[in-house]
């Protein structure tokens, strides 16, 4: 399959480009052929596996379980990693078709106008942009903790304040309480849904009605980049109705997570033109050509957006399960993490893990006695659940 795959893209005759002296089909240069089948050979490679890791090592131990930064471990898609490849000899010109037709695939996506779409390298720098576009000495965003802290921490560094409200208990969004904290210097509010680290979303009414009812001045920042993964994925979750109506929001996603291209950097932000004008001031770049076609490729491929969505779905039940059958209390999770109560400090309970090669979150104040767990591949998650019970049992926790 892959091995036909290959072929395919060394026969496919490739597309014009701006290039001065246009290639004619089928005249890729002895050297550009030998390049994509180094890669085929290196992509046939039983160790390969489209970047899933093997838990066990040759040695006869088992290899490190990294589930501390919300990567995608079922890797990414083969569309994808061929659309790469057959970009490959191409690198040493700019992406001006790719970047193109990254824009027009999101807005397809989106169902808005190419002028609502900032793409940029990951979704951070929407959030890093948008940060310095709106900070201000004396005006403040107003967000949850614990949440996502990108945003809220560039918003400081930039002379802005941050006003952080707790979650309900069920570590949810407190719609209400986000409310009352917003003052006559609120600029933004800045939610995360489903919120990092805890998992959980918010009633999508409500926040629908939430953000109507901001008072004129506020924006509204809704960060969707785990949403896919939401029971109910993005049509019933997605605020991308309220920037449809002209709404004053800006929307963030990501392909670094349920499509799994982390690595390649690709992201982008959906809102108003006269919003993403002020936002662009600050851009420095957006994706690059292997990322741009990538990225393209990933939304045309649905049969892995499937199959990364049941994946997730599926390991992060067998997760809970488990945890259910342990009787450790842990928040309803909607993302590619779980956030569990081990009662133990996390920096401690980290180093445990770590002694078991178990890479976990980091810590999430205040929640110091919680810890945050990525959704690995099912044989990872098994590792994972058997060196949990043995260090909470160790802990007397369980
Ligand atoms: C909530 C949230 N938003 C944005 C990002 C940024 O991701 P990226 O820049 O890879 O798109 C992350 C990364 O973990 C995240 O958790």
């Amino acid at each position: 399959m892959l091995g036909e795959l290959c072929l395919e893209v060394i026969n496919k005759p490739k597309k014009m480009s701006t290039t001065l002296v246009p290639k004619k089909a089928g005249s890729r240069s002895a050297s550009a052929i030998a390049s994509i089948f180094a890669i085929a050979t290196l992509l046939l490679s039983p160790q390969f596996a489209f970047g899933q890791h093997e838990v066990d090592s040759d040695e006869g131990g088992r290899g490190p379980v990294k589930i501390n930064g919300n990567e995608n471990a079922f890797g990414y898609s083969q569309m994808a990693m061929m659309s790469i490849m057959q970009e490959l000899p191409d690198i040493n010109r700019y992406a001006w078709e790719e970047s193109v037709a990254l824009v027009e695939a999101i807005s397809a996506r989106e169902l808005v106008p190419s002028e609502f779409v900032l793409p940029t390298a990951g979704s951070g720098p929407v959030l890093v942009m948008a940060a310095i576009a709106y900070a201000q000495p004396g005006k403040n965003v107003v967000t949850v903790a614990p949440g996502y802290t990108q945003l809220v921490r560039k918003f400081k560094e930039f002379g802005g304040d941050v006003k952080s409200v707790p979650l309900n208990e069920k570590l949810e969004y407190d719609l209400p309480a986000v409310k009352a904290a917003i003052d006559e210097n609120t600029v933004m509010v800045y939610l995360c849904n489903p919120n990092n680290p805890t998992g959980t979303t918010v009633d999508p009414e409500a926040l629908k009605a939430f953000i109507r009812e901001l008072p004129p001045g506020v924006t509204a920042f809704v960060d969707e980049a785990y949403l896919e993964l939401a029971d109910g994925g993005l049509e019933a979750n997605s605020m991308i109705g309220l920037v449809r109506e002209g709404r004053d929001v800006i929307l963030a996603r990501t392909f670094s997570k349920v499509f799994g291209m982390a690595g390649l950097r690709v992201g982008y932000g959906i809102m108003k033109p006269d919003t993403k004008a002020k936002l662009a001031k600050y851009h420095m770049g957006g994706p690059n050509k292997l990322g741009c076609v990538a990225a393209v490729a990933s939304l045309q491929d649905t049969m892995f957006f499937e199959e990364s969505v049941t994946n997730y779905r599926t390991v992060r039940k067998m997760v809970t399960d488990k945890l259910d059958e342990l009787g450790v209390e842990y928040a309803y999770p909607q993302g590619s993490f779980v956030f569990m109560k081990t009662g133990v400090p996390i920096k401690e309970f980290q180093t445990l893990m770590e002694a078991e090669q178990v890479m976990v979150g980091r810590p999430f104040p205040p929640m110091l006695d919680w810890c945050r767990v990525s959704i690995g591949t099912e044989e990872e998650m098994g590792v994972f659940l058997s060196v949990f019970e043995e260090v909470m049992k160790a802990k007397g926790k369980l």
